[in-house]
């Protein structure tokens, strides 16, 4: 199974990474043939809105993510771990998922076959104890990123309360969510800890 996961903090060994990192290694993932991205370390321009995919089929900015596109669409998972930021996913993360526009183009636009069907899964953490709406901002952002790149099912997985309890080994509300989580990838699904509550939903 081939694996891209994307990690969308410019902090490594802080919260994001430290739940990529929960999720790669609960469901072994790092045993696939996995590519692992941090954003911070990636030199990418954000969407122009040049339409060269549209003249093109392609995006024509050449950057980091030029090598980046085929993995993506070549992936059985993409595995995307973000921050809320204003109550959205991070800017690193905002202009990565940006240049998805170029899979957008080719699937409305230009009616090309989109990419090949894949599972996606989002994990999203915010530090607030819990807030109405915290995560709706990044669910959208997801909803398109995942009609783009052809993830017909999906997780998603939501943390909050990372200021007063960050995610790491002592989280004991999230290792105990962790445990009774299930990946079929024939079914989409839903996890959120918030709140001290964890709550869960499978399609
Ligand atoms: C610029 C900025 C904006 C933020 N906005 C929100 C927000 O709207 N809602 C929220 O719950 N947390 C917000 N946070 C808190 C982060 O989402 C939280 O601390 C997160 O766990 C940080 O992840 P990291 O440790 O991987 O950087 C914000 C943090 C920053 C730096």
């Amino acid at each position: 199974m081939k694996v891209v996961a994307i990690m969308g903090s410019s902090r490594k060994n802080l919260n994001t990474h430290n739940l990529l990192e929960m999720f790669l290694n609960k469901y072994n993932l790092k045993e696939e043939e996995i590519n692992i991205f941090n954003l911070k370390d990636l030199d990418y321009k954000y969407c122009l809105s040049c339409y060269g995919c549209e003249r093109t089929s392609k995006c024509i900015l050449r950057d980091d993510l030029t090598d980046i596109y085929p993995l993506l669409e070549e992936a059985d998972i993409i595995v995307f771990a973000t921050p809320i930021y204003y109550n959205s996913v991070s800017a690193l993360s905002k202009a990565f998922i940006d240049r998805m526009q170029v899979y957008w183009t080719r699937k409305f636009r230009l009616s090309l076959d989109p990419p090949k069907e894949k599972y996606g899964v989002a994990l999203i953490d915010g530090g607030a104890f819990e807030q109405k709406d915290q995560f709706l901002g990044s669910e959208l952002v997801f909803d398109h990123f995942f009609k783009s790149l052809s993830c017909k099912k999906h997780t998603i997985i939501e943390v909050s309360n990372t200021d007063d309890c960050p995610i790491d080994e002592n989280n004991l509300m999230l290792k105990e969510m962790f445990d009774g989580m299930e990946l079929d990838l024939n079914k989409s699904s839903f996890y959120r800890l918030s709140g001290g509550k964890i709550q869960n939903g499978i399609e």
